[in-house]
């Protein structure tokens, strides 16, 4: 059985673990510094196993020798926002957690494909692979599939239809710069762009830009966690399954869309190994220019992290 370690006990690496497992695609091994967090969970977890009638494993501790042997690590570690704040507030605090984690990984686990989701992801994710000796494809972080999912899911009530029948597309930062692309978004195959007027559209791309904030603010006490773990799962799935699948992901570009040495959201077709293939999309000049912009104040936020 496959084994997929998740660093952080919180919300989010709960119900990862929860959906991971229900899925029986892996071993579960959750680590946090607050060990009686892990604990906790993996009981609690443990105990449901009975009333499921599953036998999936997971173990639990804040010793990072459990996640020996991971075929997938998930970072979830690190400070969620408050209401009010950007996820860039949260950049120095979760860069110093990064970087520890990121050494515990390359001890004891250092062949693993990683998914960072540390907010803010585009520069964890950045920082992650300056610390993780791993290739870019190894190494990248969970956002833009959620924001393609919350897209999806908007559109979908404004048309009242099924999500399934969207394919949502967002690139760009996992924040206030994401670009979600209307014009490339189709319903039943045809584009979002001929059945809504502009300020239709316009509306729906403003929700999603702050869906996260949103809830963030009727939480008043921590963030979303029910989405991203859902978009953890299908990124884990479609690695183990080696699915081939394109999903977003938050990238290290080495050229690719004009891009340099920054991490941000594009689409990549996952599978074994991690990512196979980056994606390029077709995208008018204006499209591109929005994209090379919102990776300039990626990397000017990469260069605010003081431990750099
Ligand atoms: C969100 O957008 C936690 O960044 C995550 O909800």
């Amino acid at each position: 059985m496959a084994r997929i370690s998740i660093i952080g006990a919180g919300n989010v690496g709960g119900m990862a673990a929860l959906r991971i497992l229900g899925e029986k695609i892996a071993d579960v091994v959750l680590v946090d510094t607050a060990e009686n967090l892990a604990l906790a969970k993996a009981c609690d977890l443990q105990d449901a196993r009975g009333a499921l009638g599953f036998d999936y494993s997971i173990s639990a501790g804040s010793d990072f020798s459990l996640i020996s042997g991971s075929d997938i690590v998930i970072i979830t570690a690190g400070l969620a926002r408050k209401p009010g704040m950007k996820r860039e507030d949260l950049l120095n605090k979760n860069a110093e957690i990064i970087e520890s984690v990121a050494k515990e990984i390359n001890k004891y686990a250092d062949k693993a494909i990683c998914i960072v989701v540390s907010n803010p992801v585009d520069v964890m994710t950045r920082y992650f692979l300056s610390v993780f000796n791993a290739d870019r494809f190894r190494a990248f972080g969970m956002g833009m599939n959620l924001d393609a999912s919350r897209f999806a899911n908007l559109i979908a009530k404004k048309l009242k239809i099924s999500p399934n029948k969207i394919k949502a597309v967002v690139l760009g930062a996992h924040g206030e710069n994401m670009l979600p692309l209307p014009r490339l978004t189709l319903v039943e195959g045809k584009p979002l762009t001929s059945l809504l007027s502009k300020d239709e559209i316009e509306e729906l791309v403003k929700q999603t830009v702050s869906r996260g904030a949103y809830i963030v603010n009727l939480y008043a006490c921590g963030s979303a966690y029910f989405a991203p773990s859902a978009a953890l799962l299908a990124m884990a799935r479609a690695i183990l399954n080696n699915s081939q699948e394109t999903i977003g992901a938050s990238v290290y570009l080495n050229g690719e869309y004009g891009i340099r040495d920054v991490c941000i959201g594009v689409p990549v077709i996952l599978g074994s190994g991690g990512i196979k293939e980056i994606v390029n999309l077709q995208l008018t000049k204006d499209e591109l220019y929005t994209l090379q912009t919102s990776a300039d104040s990626l990397k000017s936020n990469f260069n605010l992290i003081a431990c750099n």
